[in-house]
């Protein structure tokens, strides 16, 4: 019988890749979006106001929850603080009050942050380490408490992503103009440690999460690069000139605001547990995933 999976926040930069990964392995698909539309394979819910589409709810086996507002996109005030919060953790709540919906469930995993160990030490963070006390690491917090309420009926996973490497999306593409330009260069010191993903290592990371149903944390990236490094194999990829100063770090925190720690702290983190369910990443290095990116 073939197996159903719901995506929530399959709308997005990981949930548009994951969707056509899971389609392929003979998984049937099905979105959660807020925006309505005719797309087959779509069900229209709002989780502010607590409804859904939930005729196609009895048949689902697993859910992949990717929720959640773009840290990266806007300022932090207070009230864009509260809505990358809320869109996180009420969305999981809600997702969980749906659960007797949904007989059939047998697997939950969710996305999650490797900021989650607070401000770069010179520690390599583990699993089971402490969370963080800064505002990245208390999202993730909240959010991995919220799926973890899923535990009485089911296995729960926490995918913990370093930035998500893929040529349309995310990081990359906000790089990408200023370093075709060739203006490219390193953030802050430059030595603050960026893990980071390509974008179909996670995909497999989830595919199999559910095919062996892993449960718990797990970090999931396949190196820390030096903000350095990996600004330079980007360049190099391009075959752009690498050669301006480091964008300084005070420029950066009157652009950004508080976001700006995104981009200037780091973390060292360990995938040896990742490693070691049996994971085998495709894209090792920054610098031969970048290659792979910028030729595609
Ligand atoms: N991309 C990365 O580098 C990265 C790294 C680490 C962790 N993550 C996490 O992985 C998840 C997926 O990342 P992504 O890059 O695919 O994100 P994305 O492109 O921004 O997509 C997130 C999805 O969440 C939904 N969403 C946004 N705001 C919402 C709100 N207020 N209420 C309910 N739903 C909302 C959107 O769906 P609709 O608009 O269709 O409703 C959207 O498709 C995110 O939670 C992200 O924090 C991403």
């Amino acid at each position: 019988m073939i197996k159903t999976v719901l995506i929530a926040g399959g709308s997005g930069f990981v949930g548009r890749k994951l969707s056509s990964v899971l389609k392929e392995r003979g998984l049937r698909v099905y979105k959660l979006s807020r925006k309505k539309t005719k797309r087959r394979g779509y069900i229209h819910w709002n989780p502010d106001l607590q409804t859904i589409d939930n005729k196609n709810l009895s048949k689902i086996n697993y859910i992949v929850n990717l929720v959640g507002a773009n840290i990266a996109e806007k300022r932090w005030t207070e009230t864009r603080k509260q809505e990358l919060i809320s869109s996180r953790v009420k969305t999981t709540h809600f997702l969980r009050m749906l659960a007797p919906q949904m007989p059939n469930l047998e697997y939950y995993v969710a996305a999650s942050g490797i900021n989650c160990y607070g401000p770069e030490t010179e520690v390599v963070h583990v699993e089971t380490d402490p969370y963080g006390d800064d505002f990245l690491s208390q999202i993730v917090k909240e959010w991995e408490e919220a799926s973890d309420k899923f535990s009485d009926i089911c296995p729960v996973a926490k995918l913990r992503s370093g930035v998500v490497l893929a040529k349309h999306g995310g990081m990359v593409k906000k790089l990408s103009i200023p370093f075709k330009l060739g203006l490219g260069s390193a953030i802050g010191t430059g030595k603050q440690h960026i893990p980071w993903i390509h974008l179909d290592d996670l995909c497999r990371m989830f595919a199999l999460s559910i095919q062996y149903k892993w449960e718990g944390s797990y970090n999931a990236f396949a190196q820390c690069s030096s903000n350095y490094d990996f600004m330079r194999a980007y360049a190099k990829a391009l075959r752009r000139p690498f050669f301006m100063p480091n964008i300084p770090a005070k420029l950066l925190e009157t652009i950004l605001g508080e976001r700006a720690v995104m981009l200037l702290g780091g973390t060292k983190a360990s995938n040896k547990k990742i490693v070691s369910e049996g994971f085998m990443f495709q894209h090792k290095t920054i610098e031969s995933t970048f290659k792979h990116i910028v030729r595609r």
